[in-house]
């Protein structure tokens, strides 16, 4: 079964072929990166324009490289929840307009369900596990059982991690999106120059949500005004500091999650789980198997769109073409514990 799987929820307009949720068949992944970069973060008005005049060409070339016809697609899957909606609204009316010209199903995908699926792609991963959704947008800890039961565990209260990457890159002048330039900075700064805060959320006995937004507070305003013209105060020193705090909050949410649930196995994904600080704490973390999708399939791609979509539509589900985007994370189907 091919599955033409789409992906526009942000700044990537990306549509993959996949056969039997398994064998990628193409992956184009046009990204508009370059044109947001003089605005320091994603335009939406810019982005969904982008999309619009980028999709036809992006469909063209995944049908080129895949060598296919379009007779030979058996479904359509599209990222249509969270995400811009602008954004969204340009893929899921190019996936209406395939299924329904081509007589084909469609399904509209969770983009947190598909980024925990890709790993899936290329290892055969036995559920259930600690699902870790690290980008910009989001930051989940989750105990996934199935590729459609995930239980979210924490998440977020503030910030996305790598929406604090970018914040603090951004400013200090070290570029945009600024998750890699902190990363390559930090490999020759004393990660102890700062201590910079890691807050508590005492919120319950089952609490593994995280904040960022007094982190990035800290690096950026008590910095300039008690720390300016120390002689540490270098960018290399503030990456390496920043960057331990950063994945220290995240990572003792995620000892607390293994814990407690019993779980011997961590899938990780999304832009920050490429982090070389991040990787290295998970890999020492003892008796814990760690997965993490090819670089490629990290970041957002239209391939894990195919791959859950492919499960989706075996087990007979389908979307209508009613079907609308929405910015928000959809209802779990179980929260834990
Ligand atoms: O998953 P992604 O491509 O897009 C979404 O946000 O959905 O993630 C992008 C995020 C950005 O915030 C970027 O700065 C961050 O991932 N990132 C990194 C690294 N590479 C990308 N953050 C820390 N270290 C990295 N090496
Ligand atoms: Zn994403």
């Amino acid at each position: 079964m091919i599955v033409l799987g789409i992906e526009s929820s942000c700044d990537e307009c990306a549509i993959a072929l996949v056969k039997d949720g398994k064998q990628i068949l193409s992956h184009v992944i046009a990204t508009q990166i370059e044109l947001h970069k003089p605005y320091n973060g994603v335009v939406p008005e810019i982005a969904s324009r982008l999309h619009t005049q980028w999709i036809l060409s992006v469909y063209r070339q995944a049908m080129e490289e895949a060598g296919i016809s379009a007779s030979e697609i058996d479904g359509v899957a599209v990222t249509n929840r969270p995400g811009l909606v602008g954004s969204l609204l340009v893929g899921l009316s190019f996936a209406k307009g395939l299924s329904y010209t081509l007589g084909i199903p469609f399904i509209g995908v969770d983009h947190i369900r598909a980024h925990l699926y890709a790993p899936h792609i290329e290892h055969d991963i036995p559920y259930p596990y600690l699902g870790v959704l690290v980008s910009g947008g989001h930051t989940v800890l989750a105990k996934v059982s199935g590729f459609d039961e995930v239980a979210v565990m924490g998440t977020t209260i503030d910030d996305a991690i790598g929406e604090a990457f970018d914040k603090v890159a951004k400013h200090y002048g070290l570029g945009y999106p600024g998750g890699i330039y902190i990363d390559r900075l930090a490999a020759t700064g004393n990660d102890r120059a700062f201590d910079f805060p890691n807050p508590s959320l005492h919120k319950g006995e089952h609490t593994y949500d995280v904040s960022y937004s007094g982190l990035k507070t800290a690096v950026i305003n008590q910095l300039d005004q008690f720390w300016d013209g120390a002689s540490e105060k270098s960018p290399e020193n503030i990456a390496a500091s920043f960057q331990r705090a950063a994945v220290t909050i995240l990572i003792r949410r995620i000892k607390k999650a293994l814990r407690d649930t019993g779980l011997t196995r961590i899938v990780a994904g999304g832009g920050v789980a490429a982090n070389s600080r991040m990787r290295s704490e998970l890999s020492s973390l003892q008796g814990i198997d760690v997965y993490y999708p090819s670089l490629t399939l990290c970041t957002d791609n239209g391939a894990m769109i195919a791959g859950i979509g492919y499960q989706y539509l075996i087990s007979g589900e389908r979307s209508p073409l009613e079907l609308n985007a929405s910015p928000r994370v959809s209802a779990f189907k179980r929260t834990y514990p």
